[in-house]
């Protein structure tokens, strides 16, 4: 197939996902498709609701079933479709070929371990050349990616516990923890949006300089157009569980096709402001659509 280049990483092909509640059927995803190349960062846009968690989470089946349900599609990562693979092999890509980081750092670290115990144990997972029972090696490798992902003086926050770091710093962490097991795509939900608002661009920029540096895809999901510039190639518009407009950034962001896309741009104040308005999103005028 000619869709199959050497250069494509995943291709999400016609997915659909429900959620099932007491026999009552809530789609969630609709026939989504898309895909991303290796080195290439795609941002998925959306509202809350939309869709793009639920995406996110499908890549690796992380999504709790029941409730949810795979209604069909394909999910090819190099090739392969995760949605038929047995759920030993997928234990590997989870966190292995495809690393997350999500919203809220103090949730999703575990407050109990320290950094060193939570990066030693993907390295035992994912990093076979990393020498299990060899201290100094383990050590040496978390504060290498400690320092890559920027926190100052990282052999000594190797002792840290989760609330010892600031929300910025746990940010970094995060990213250093799925970096560490050298996925071939990182999938960002919201990585910044329990930050403020200088934090968050300091691990948008973070995230530039990681894509740079280490050549991995990344899956970028926000609710806000105004972080994209200079980080995201393309840009994907998910809509009530569709998938509505795609393109390159700049394209989309100069001339977006999709109404919804419009009104999301415009409610970015320094991105709106060229579009002399401010705009709340009209959504009785999007049922038109
Ligand atoms: N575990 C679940 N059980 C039932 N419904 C769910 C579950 N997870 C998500 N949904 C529903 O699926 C839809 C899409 O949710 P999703 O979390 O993907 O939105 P989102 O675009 O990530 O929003 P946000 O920007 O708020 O994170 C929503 O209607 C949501 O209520
Ligand atoms: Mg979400």
């Amino acid at each position: 197939m000619s869709e199959l280049t050497p250069a494509l990483l995943l291709a999400v092909r016609h997915l659909s996902i429900s959620f099932v509640q007491e026999g009552v059927v809530t789609p969630a995803v609709r026939d989504v498709s898309f895909s991303l190349e290796k080195g290439e960062t795609l941002a998925v846009v959306g509202e809350s609701g939309s869709g793009k968690s639920v995406t996110a989470l499908a890549l690796t089946r992380l999504l709790p079933v029941p409730p949810a349900r795979y209604d069909g599609g394909e999910i090819l990562l190099d090739g392969r479709d995760l949605l038929k693979l047995p759920e030993r092999e997928l234990r590997a890509v989870r966190g292995g070929q495809i690393g997350y980081v999500f919203q809220d750092p103090a949730t999703a670290l575990n407050p109990v371990f320290t950094v060193r115990r939570q990066m030693a144990e993907t390295l035992a997972l994912h990093r076979p050349d990393v020498p299990r029972h060899d201290r100094a090696a383990i050590d040496a490798e978390i504060v290498r990616w400690l320092d890559l992902v920027g926190i100052a003086e990282p052999a000594r926050r190797l002792r840290a516990y989760p609330h010892e770091l600031s929300g910025g710093m746990a940010q970094r962490v995060m990213i250093a923890l799925a970096l560490c097991a050298q996925p071939a795509l990182l999938v960002a939900d919201e990585p910044t949006t329990a930050l403020d608002a200088t934090v968050q661009r300091q691990i948008i920029e973070l995230l530039k300089e990681l894509k740079a540096r280490l050549g991995m895809s990344l899956l970028l999901i926000t609710h806000n157009f105004g972080i994209l510039g200079g980080l995201a190639d393309r840009v994907a518009v998910m809509f009530r569980g569709r998938l509505v407009e795609e393109g390159k950034t700049a394209e989309v962001l100069r001339a977006p096709q999709h109404p919804y896309t419009r009104a999301l741009i415009d409610c970015v104040p320094h991105l709106g402001q060229k579009r002399a308005r401010l705009a709340t999103i009209d959504h009785a005028a999007l049922d038109a659509v």
